[in-house]
């Protein structure tokens, strides 16, 4: 089954062609990002009227240059699938009309993916992961950890009770003087930097419900960089060392915790799997493998160029729900906040 999928829900506007065989891995036959990072980079943050105009600027060429990548058709696809959500409206508008109108137009089945079932599915395109498996799924919007039992079958354990840890990075990015997205930009100064120089607090830890809470760490790490300021590049660096570090035990810790509320319902996970922009950073890929490790379960993170939002997971997601035979109607509409456990829904409830 060949799928070609569409991403647009934040500053990505991303496109690709994959294979899907059956159980077991896929095959990516491309995967383009154009990323929208210099035209947001002013605001430290992503303005979504911005991004949904770039988004209109490039998708066209970006999913062309998918097709040619690949070497197929329109005609060649077994199916279309656009992230329909959660995002910023604009942008999911502008990919998800984009994706009906060439299913459409190809006649071809069309799938509406949720972006985060996507990052969820990822560990399946690139490994071929059994379910069921205990995810954390970590990017700017988003920190959960969740059973995932199905195609369309989540169960939330865990989420954060204030900022999500991508989040926390961009912030502390932002407070350091450094660029956006943060993330990438903090590991790299942590990793000249003395993570002992500062005691920061590890939130949550010890508690057995597997939530997350990092405002208070970001606030920390802000009265001490007032503190200390004005910032020599070496103080910059050990303060990047020192939050890295607590985040890094913070999510060890959380995975545990989600790890035995995993085992009470489910028994053993198949794996231990990470997924979400912050999925790239080293130092907790690395801390995840030692939890993994102590489960007895293999840890499955997937490669850089499908940490980030991408096409090619989306592509996956649908042809995942094409081949049980869903199939979305061309009336489906962009859903902003589109939670992936009905649970998590509730009035208040952080996505
Ligand atoms: O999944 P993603 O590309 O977009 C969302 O759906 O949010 O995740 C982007 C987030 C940003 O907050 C970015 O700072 C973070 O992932 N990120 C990282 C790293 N690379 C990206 N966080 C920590 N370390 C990294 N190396
Ligand atoms: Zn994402």
């Amino acid at each position: 089954m060949l799928v070609l999928g569409i991403e647009t829900t934040c500053d990505e506007t991303a496109a690709a062609v994959v294979r899907r065989r059956g159980e077991g891995p896929g095959e990516v036959l491309s995967n383009v990002v154009r990323a929208q990072f210099d035209a947001h980079a002013a605001f430290g943050g992503v303005v979504p009227e911005i991004a949904a105009r770039a988004h209109i600027d490039a998708l066209d060429g970006v999913v062309a240059k998918a097709l040619s990548d690949a070497g197929v058709t329109l005609d060649e696809l077994d199916g279309l699938a656009a992230a329909a959500g959660p995002g910023l409206v604009g942008g999911v508008i502008v990919g998800l009309t984009a994706g009906k109108a060439l299913a459409l137009a190809a006649d071809k089945p069309f799938s509406a993916v949720n972006h985060l079932e996507a990052h969820a599915l990822t560990a399946r395109l690139t490994d071929g992961v059994a379910f069921p498996y205990l995810l954390l799924l970590a990017s700017g919007g988003h920190t959960q950890l969740l059973a995932v039992l199905g195609v369309g079958r989540y169960l939330r354990l865990g989420t954060t009770l204030d900022d999500a840890l991508g989040e926390a990075f961009d912030k502390v990015a932002k407070m350091l003087g450094l660029g956006y997205p943060g993330g990438p930009q903090v590991e790299r100064r942590a990793a000249n930097g003395d993570p002992a120089r500062f005691a920061f607090p590890r939130p949550m830890h010890g508690r057995v419900e597997p939530n997350f809470s990092l405002s208070g760490l970001k606030t920390a790490v802000r009265l001490e960089a007032e503190r200390i300021a004005p910032l020599s590049e070496t103080d910059v660096d050990d303060l990047c060392a020192a939050f890295q570090a607590a985040v890094v035990d913070v999510v060890a810790n959380r995975a545990r915790a989600g790890a035995r509320a995993f085992a009470e319902s489910f028994g053993a996970p198949s794996a231990l799997v990470v997924a979400g922009g912050v999925a790239a950073n080293g130092p907790i890929r690395q801390a995840l493998q030692g939890v993994a490790s102590d489960l007895g379960a293999p840890m499955v993170a997937p490669p850089l160029a499908l940490c980030g939002d991408n096409g090619a997971m989306i592509a996956w997601a649908g042809a995942e729900r094409l081949a049980l035979g869903l199939v979305d109607g061309l009336d489906f509409a962009p859903r902003p906040r589109w939670p992936l456990d009905a649970a998590s829904a509730a009035p208040g409830a952080k996505a």
